[in-house]
């Protein structure tokens, strides 16, 4: 059978089980042209809560009745289509189920096929050499145009894309400064990924936490939360800095966001720009071999959180939101044969 998680209703404030259906459909047959891919892992992402919202955003919301979109790494076990054959990795939108039909209607994207003998964990190509690898990748590269001798501020340091742009700014030479919630994830920026410093955004002297890691202001903002953390750091940006606006992770679960003062941008002269890492995708091929280089020579660690079971999907979100994890967010749903 295939469980699949279909969307319910649209959540209000934090994502509950009951805002879907847990379904068991019959296993799907591949007709002309289309292919079954086995899911694997589920990749876990802020912007699943967008996507289960009617707000306007960058892809269509996900219908009621529909089954929820999510990435995902998956094998291949059925195929009438040449592009993909028995036995292969994919990696795409493959939704919250344990198959997907690759090649059916409304397909917002086909998934890719992972070239055999990459000497890559399954895993990372959903995280640091994945989506979110390439979202901190061109988000900071581009956008933030870090210098050497730069500072570098990142907030949600310690997730998914806030790992690996700390990590990209150490290798570009700045001074890296992450902001995330507690002790034990401070530490482990400093200790185990080399910022420089780490200032913990629920210690009640945060604020001059923050003054006391940034001597010399901040040339690059890569915005991962917004809200008060957001404003602290732009009252600390130096004259024509650049902000990457990357997410508002602090609002998704609001009905009504806090709205800004844009004085700050005027008078720093700062480059505030927001993106979506699909604005990149004619160039993920580069970033991925970027970053897949970077891991393998040992400059880029690829931290993961790893819950098992497609079942607790909804309440595994929530980690997200509560920050419970480290790294990459990720579901096991099945061993690779
Ligand atoms: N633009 C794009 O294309 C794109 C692509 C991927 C992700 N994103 C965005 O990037 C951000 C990070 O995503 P991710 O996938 O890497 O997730 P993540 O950082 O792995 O997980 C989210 C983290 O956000 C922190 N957080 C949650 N609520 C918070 C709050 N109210 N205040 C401060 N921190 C909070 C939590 O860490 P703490 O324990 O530190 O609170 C949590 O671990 C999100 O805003 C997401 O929407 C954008």
């Amino acid at each position: 059978m295939n469980r699949q998680f279909r969307l319910k209703r649209r959540p209000v404030g934090r994502v509950t089980r009951d805002d879907f259906d847990l379904v068991e459909a019959p296993v799907p047959t591949p007709g002309p042209g289309q292919a079954v891919a086995r899911n694997l892992y589920l990749s876990l992402d802020p912007t699943n809560r967008i996507w289960m919202s009617d707000m306007d955003q960058y892809l269509p919301p996900v219908a009621l009745g529909e089954v929820m979109r999510g990435g995902g790494v998956g094998t291949i076990v059925a195929s009438n289509n040449p592009d993909y054959q028995v036995g292969d990795t994919v990696n795409g939108l493959l939704g919250w189920q344990d198959y997907c039909l690759i090649g059916a209607p409304g397909e917002l994207f086909p998934p890719t096929v992972i070239p055999q003998g990459l000497p890559i964990p399954m895993t990372a190509l959903m995280g640091a050499c994945g989506m979110t690898g390439l979202t901190a990748y061109f988000g900071l590269i581009e956008l933030g145009q870090p210098k050497a001798g730069d500072t570098v501020v990142v907030s949600a340091a310690a997730g998914a894309v806030g790992t690996v742009v700390g990590q990209i700014a150490k290798i570009k030479g700045c001074r890296v400064v992450g902001i995330a919630g507690g002790k034990k994830k401070c530490d482990f920026l400093t200790r185990e990924l080399g910022f420089d410093a780490a200032v913990d955004y629920k210690a009640a002297d945060w604020r001059e936490q923050l003054k006391a890691a940034t001597p010399d202001g901040v040339d690059v903002n890569f915005e991962n939360v917004g809200g008060e953390i957001m404003e602290a750091v732009v009252e600390r940006m130096n004259l024509f800095s650049r902000m990457p606006l990357c997410g508002m992770i602090s609002t998704y679960n609001d009905a009504n966001p806090p709205r800004y003062d844009l004085t700050p941008f005027l008078m720093k002269r700062i480059k505030l720009q927001g993106f979506i890492v699909l604005d990149f995708k004619d160039r993920y091929i580069e970033g991925s071999m970027q970053l897949a280089q970077w891991l393998l020579e040992g400059k880029l660690k690829a931290q993961e959180t790893v819950v098992d079971g497609l079942e607790t999907a909804p309440e595994t979100l929530n980690m997200l939101f509560d920050g419970g994890n480290i790294g990459k967010l990720i579901v096991k749903i099945a061993d690779a044969a």
